[in-house]
C-alpha cells in the first residue's frame, strides 16, 4: 500500500520503524505458492523481526515459527502460532528452554551436537515426554555470502558433520526418549547463488536415503532460511527455481518441506524513518547527522551493509547534491547509516527513509548510549497503527531502580 511516511513521522516521531503488512503477505504467498504440490510449512525465522504483531500476521497466513531461544518460542506462542508449527533451532539450548519446548509439544527440536542430544534425552526422560528431533547437518558447502552470516562450512560453529549426524540418528532411533523425524541444514543468510543450495540439498537428501536404508525414517526436510533480497542491485534467487531445486533433490522421498525464511519475508517490507539534526564538515568531509543511529539499525556498522537512504523532504532549489556520510549521534566512529550518499544541502527536520530495514533492524537494536528503542508501526488495508511504543527513559531504568543504593 502507499504509505504517508511524512504523516507517520509527524504523528509518532522519529526514529520510527514502519512495516507494510501487505508486502509481508505477498512475500509469504509467493514462497508458499512456489512449493504448491509439495507438503510444506513456512516456519518464519522470528529472529528477523520478532514483533508480536508481525509474528501474528504471518501466523494468520498459515506460517509457523522458527525460534532460537525460549524467548522467541514464547513470543511465537503468545502471537498465536500453534505448537505443531514451531521449530526450535540454535547451538546452545539451556535446560529450561528444552523443557519449555517439550512441554509445549512443538514440532521439532533441531539438534546441533551430540552433547545437546544427550541433554535433550535427559530432559525428555525427566519429563516423561518423547522429544521429536531433527539434526542440523553441516554439509560443508560455501554459500558465498558475508562471512558473519555464512554457516554451512565446517569452520563455522553450526551443525554436525555427516558421519556424526548418522551416529546421532542411530543413537536417537534406539532411544526411548528421542524420535528422529527431521533433518535440517542452513548454509547461510542473504544467499543470492542457487548452486550452493542445490548442492547442500543434494548432500542432505542423499543422507536421508542412506538413513532410510538403516531404518531411520525422516519425515521433515528442513532447508533452513537464507533467501537473499535486494538491498542495492543484487540478483535474488527466484523462489520458483529455489523450490524446484529442492523438490528435485528429494525426488522419490515422502517428505514435508520445512523452510525457515526470515529476511525474505520482512526485509523489504520495512523502513526506518529518521530526521536530520545537523550538517557539519570536517575538512573536506561532509556529515549529515540524523536522529537514528547504530543502536537502531546495526547492520551498516556490523556488516558494512548497504541500505538505500532516500530523502523524502522536497529539496528543490537548495543547491547541488554532494556526497555525505549519514551518521547517528552515538559516540562511535562506526556509527554510520550510509556512506558517500549524494544529498542536497539538508536542513534540520528533513526526513530520510532508510530502506530494507524490516529484517534484523529492530531485533538487533539496543539501548546503547541510553537511547530508547524506536516505536514500530504496521500498515495494512489503507491505515497504519502502532505495534510497539517508543521506549522511554523509565522503561530503560526499571530493572536498576530497585538496586540503587540510597545515600
Ligand atoms: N534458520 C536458521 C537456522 C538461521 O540461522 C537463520 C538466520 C535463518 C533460518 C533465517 O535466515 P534468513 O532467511 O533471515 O536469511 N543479522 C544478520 C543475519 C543473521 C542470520 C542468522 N541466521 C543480518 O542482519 O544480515
Amino acid at each position: 500500500m502507499t504509505i504517508d511516511f511524512q504523516a507517520l513521522a509527524d504523528k509518532y516521531g522519529t526514529p520510527l520503524y514502519v512495516y507494510d503488512f501487505e508486502r509481508i503477505t505477498e512475500n509469504y504467498r509467493q514462497l508458499k505458492d512456489a512449493f504448491a504440490g509439495q507438503k510444506s510449512l513456512i516456519a518464519y525465522a522470528v529472529k528477523a523481526n520478532s514483533n508480536l504483531s508481525v509474528i501474528a500476521h504471518l501466523g494468520k497466513l498459515g506460517a509457523g515459527a522458527d525460534c532460537v531461544s525460549g524467548g522467541e518460542l514464547l513470543r511465537a506462542r503468545r502471537a498465536g502460532i500453534e505448537p505443531y508449527r514451531i521449530i526450535f533451532s540454535g547451538v546452545g539450548k539451556r535446560d529450561e528452554e528444552i523443557e519449555l519446548a517439550l512441554r509445549e509439544e512443538i514440532l521439532l527440536l533441531n539438534l546441533e551436537s551430540e552433547a545437546e542430544m544427550k541433554r535433550v534425552e535427559d530432559v525428555a526422560r525427566r519429563l516423561g515426554k518423547e522429544a521429536r528431533i531433527s539434526i542440523r547437518v553441516n554439509p560443508n558447502v560455501d554459500p558465498k555470502t558475508h562471512p558473519y552470516i555464512s554457516t554451512g562450512l565446517h569452520e563455522n560453529k553450526f551443525g554436525v558433520e555427516i558421519d556424526i549426524a548418522k551416529r546421532m540418528y542411530i543413537y536417537a532411533k534406539n532411544s526411548d526418549w528421542l524420535d528422529p523425524v527431521g533433518i535440517h541444514f542452513h548454509i547461510g543468510s542473504q544467499l543470492t547463488d542457487m548452486e550452493p543450495i542445490r548442492e547442500a540439498a543434494g548432500i542432505v537428501a542423499d543422507l536421508v536415503r542412506s538413513l532410510a536404508a538403516i531404518g531411520v525414517e525422516i519425515r521433515f526436510f528442513d532447508v533452513g532460511g537464507g533467501l537473499g533480497v535486494v538491498y542495492r542491485d543484487e540478483e535474488p534467487i527466484e523462489v520458483e527455481a529455489y523450490a524446484r531445486a529442492i523438490t528435485e533433490a528429494i525426488r522419490g522421498l515422502d517428505l514435508t518441506i520445512l523452510c525457515e525464511p526470515g529476511r525474505y519475508l520482512v526485509a523489504n517490507a520495512g523502513w526506518l524513518l529518521t530526521r536530520v539534526l545537523y550538517e557539519k564538515r570536517n575538512g573536506e568531509k561532509r556529515f549529515v547527522i540524523v536522529d537514528a543511529a547504530m543502536n537502531d539499525l546495526l547492520r551498516p556498522s556490523l556488516y558494512d551493509a548497504y541500505h538505500r537512504v532516500e530523502m523524502l523532504t522536497e529539496s528543490e532549489g537548495r543547491g547541488e547534491a554532494t556526497p555525505a556520510d549519514v551518521v547517528g549521534p552515538v559516540c562511535e566512529s562506526g556509527d554510520w547509516l550510509a556512506k558517500d550518499l549524494e544529498l542536497p544541502p539538508t536542513e534540520p527536520g528533513d526526513l530520510l527513509l532508510i530502506h530494507s530495514a524490516g529484517a534484523y533492524g529492530f531485533t538487533m537494536a539496543s539501548n546503547y548510549n541510553t537511547r530508547g528503542r524506536a516505536a514500530e508501526i504496521a500498515c495494512e488495508g489503507g491505515s497504519c497503527r502502532p505495534i510497539r511504543d517508543r521506549e522511554n527513559f523509565e522503561d530503560q531504568i526499571r530493572l536498576e531502580l530497585g538496586h540503587l543504593e540510597e545515600e
